[in-house]
């Protein structure tokens, strides 16, 4: 058989208003998505932060070595009078002679010729004389590609700044500190970040990276977290306000996802990059709960691990919820307005939604705290979104309790999860139809992916994703926020596959699934039109039709898992105006086919545009394993 038939038929006369928001992005620091991947800070450690609770084998001085410049050293972690308490610990550097301190960044420093880096650190004399610091871009063989000096440190903390100019180019370079004297020196804080960065935002952001993510249009930005939210254990929960204000003063902790945060990329930077790329801010505060496995990697006692803040804390913990909302949304003349203007953001940054919890176990513990956090918020800022949580998957214990939670307190939105093979896509495309529509709690899927073999990337999966999100669509009215995850991997240092776009120090790696994100993205609507599709089998095509109200286009999306090309005779009859000349984006390709960008092996699945030319009633061959775009104009 080369081919078969379906039709599909598009009733124009009955548009649902649909949520202007369906389709966005979940960004989590896990596989180095933060540190070492969007934020642009090249020095590993460069507080001297790291230490066994974010991995075994580090140290205060992970990321760090020292080199020999003819004199004799010793280093110790300092922690008397550091820069700031939230930031306790520093190097204790005691030369005598001449010594180097080298950092090696994220798996190397990329050097670009001619760009411009800035330098920042923090010195103080502890003892003896120090003299002047010099402070170097190297190669990979230490050849020195830019140099400036910085004055000698003095008695008192001191912020030392300087900019390079790199008069070569290695991607595998190197940031060094060149000391001499006899006596000891604090250090910390020691910063190297490229000038150009995503907006040009001082402590800003990867360019590419950022504009990778710009590239999906997405509605808004789910952060921090995903699992490092709820923290393993009380003590690591994502607390905001240790997250804002200058670097040196934020508190750095262990990373879940067993690395190290230093929180550059902290809440004030989210919020700029929301602004930034257009999309509503969705922070995620916790619940009050740390993980419910908090621990298990050690103890092995998985979904037991989890506790409350204690209830005599709450009311603080509360408030510090309320502050955010008065951080992000308050006037100047408020107090945390007032912190926001500081930052140099005087105009609020408008947040609408917030989303208290993540995949938590729904316990009386849980159920007490959350209550406490949302009653208030309620109370006080009636016009914020409040996101609740049903556990990680869309089935179960978890499930089923979060949701009759969700309706006994009228909850506005559930955060629902789903992990699940291509198949399980498929097989479930009538999963939110037969949801009850009249229920007032909405559904916000915040985390899924089709996890095909091996948990690759393939056009099957990214296909099983495209056909789900088309129900998406056609339940927009209940289903009203969703994102793929995980976001961001880094090559070689990921926890967590698939995920959506990799990347390495200089590179991007978007998947054919970032395709059908972006594909969703940029062709969203406001309203659906029903779309009824009749085939032989009713498991191998899906699709869906919505209306951009600015441009007032029609978009159809028709995904077919079949092997070979359907014959699908459209019908638009209804449309009002309907313009001949239409725009038809494609992608396809073998079932098992990966994005591929090696040095050795280039292959990419990406979408092709061409023009189609369409009629109230036309045939349009569907090519196996697609996902097709088409774009009808009305105006
Ligand atoms: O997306 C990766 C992880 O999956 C998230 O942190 C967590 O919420 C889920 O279990």
């Amino acid at each position: 058989m080369t081919s078969t038939t379906a039709r599909l038929t598009v009733q124009a006369d009955q548009p649902k208003a649909i949520s202007p928001d369906l389709f966005g992005i979940f960004f989590e620091d896990i596989n180095y998505s933060a540190d070492g991947g969007l934020y642009a800070e090249l020095i590993q450690n460069r507080s001297f932060a790291y230490s066994s609770a974010d991995n075994p084998d580090w140290n205060f001085f992970t990321g760090w070595e020292l080199v020999s410049g003819g004199g004799t050293c010793s280093i110790a972690l300092g922690t008397d009078a550091p820069i700031h308490p939230n930031n306790p610990h520093y190097l204790a550097l005691n030369v005598d002679g001449a010594v180097g301190l080298r950092n090696t960044g994220y798996d190397g420093i990329v050097i670009n010729a001619g760009a411009t880096y800035d330098v920042a650190l923090f010195a103080q004399m502890l003892a003896g004389t120090i003299g002047a610091l010099t402070v170097r871009l190297e190669g990979r063989l230490g050849e020195v590609l830019g140099e400036a000096v910085l004055p000698a440190p003095t008695g008192t903390w001191t912020k030392l700044t300087t900019a390079l100019v790199a008069t070569g180019s290695d991607n595998h370079g190197r940031f060094s500190v060149q000391v001499s004297g006899a006596g000891t020196v604090a250090l910390d804080v020691i910063s190297l970040f490229p000038r150009a960065t995503f907006r040009n935002h001082s402590n800003g952001l990867r360019p590419d990276l950022a504009q990778v993510i710009a590239d999906l249009k997405p509605r808004f930005i789910r952060f921090p977290g995903g699992c490092l939210v709820h923290g393993d254990g009380l003590g690591n929960m994502y607390r905001w306000k240790d997250t804002i204000g200058p670097i040196e003063t934020r508190k750095e902790q262990f990373n879940i996802w067993n690395y190290h945060q230093s929180v550059g990329l902290g809440y004030f930077e989210y919020f700029q990059f929301c602004e930034d790329i257009g999309a509503k801010p969705l922070p995620v505060v916790p619940a009050g709960v740390c993980c419910p496995n908090t621990g298990a990697r050690y103890n092995g006692l998985w979904e037991q691990g989890q506790c409350g803040i204690p209830l005599d804390e709450m009311d603080d913990y509360v408030q510090e919820v309320l502050d955010l909302i008065e951080w992000a949304n308050g006037p100047v003349d408020s107090p945390w307005g007032a912190k926001r203007a500081a930052a140099g953001h005087p105009e609020p940054f408008n947040l609408e939604y917030l989303g208290v919890g993540n995949e938590d176990r729904i316990t009386d513990v849980f159920k007490e705290r959350f209550l406490l956090i949302t009653n208030a918020v309620k109370a006080k800022y009636p016009e914020i979104t409040v996101i609740g949580t049903v556990g990680p998957r869309p089935e179960g214990e978890d499930y089923e309790d979060g949701w009759q939670f969700a309706r006994d307190y009228q909850i506005p939105m559930v955060d629902e999860h789903g992990y699940k093979s291509p198949d399980w896509f498929w097989d479930n495309l009538g999963r939110f139809d037969a949801y009850d529509h009249s229920v007032s709690t909405t559904v916000y899927l915040g985390e899924y992916a089709a996890h095909d073999m091996g948990r690759r990337s393939t056009l099957r999966s990214a296909l099983a994703e495209a056909a789900y999100l088309t129900t998406l669509e056609r339940n927009g009215d209940i289903v009203r926020l969703s994102s793929y995850a995980p976001l961001l991997g880094k090559q070689r240092r990921s926890q967590w596959e698939p995920d959506l776009i990799y990347f390495d120090n200089t590179n991007v790696y978007p998947t054919i699934n970032y395709y059908v994100q972006q594909l969703f993205g940029v062709n969203a609507g406001e309203s659906y039109l029903p779309t009824s599709l009749i085939s032989a089998d009713d498991k191998t095509l899906a699709a869906s039709t919505v209306v951009e109200v600015q441009s007032g286009d029609l978009i159809l999306k028709i995904v077919s898992r079949a092997d070979v090309s359907v014959e699908l005779q459209i019908d638009l009859a209804g449309v009002v105006n309907l313009q001949p000349e239409a725009i038809c984006t494609v992608l396809s390709g073998a079932p098992l086919a990966e994005n591929s960008y090696s040095f050795w092996h280039t292959h990419i699945v990406k979408p092709e545009t061409r023009p189609l030319m369409v009629a109230p009633r036309f045939s349009y061959t569907v090519p196996a394993h697609s996902l097709s775009v088409i774009r009808v104009r009305t105006r």
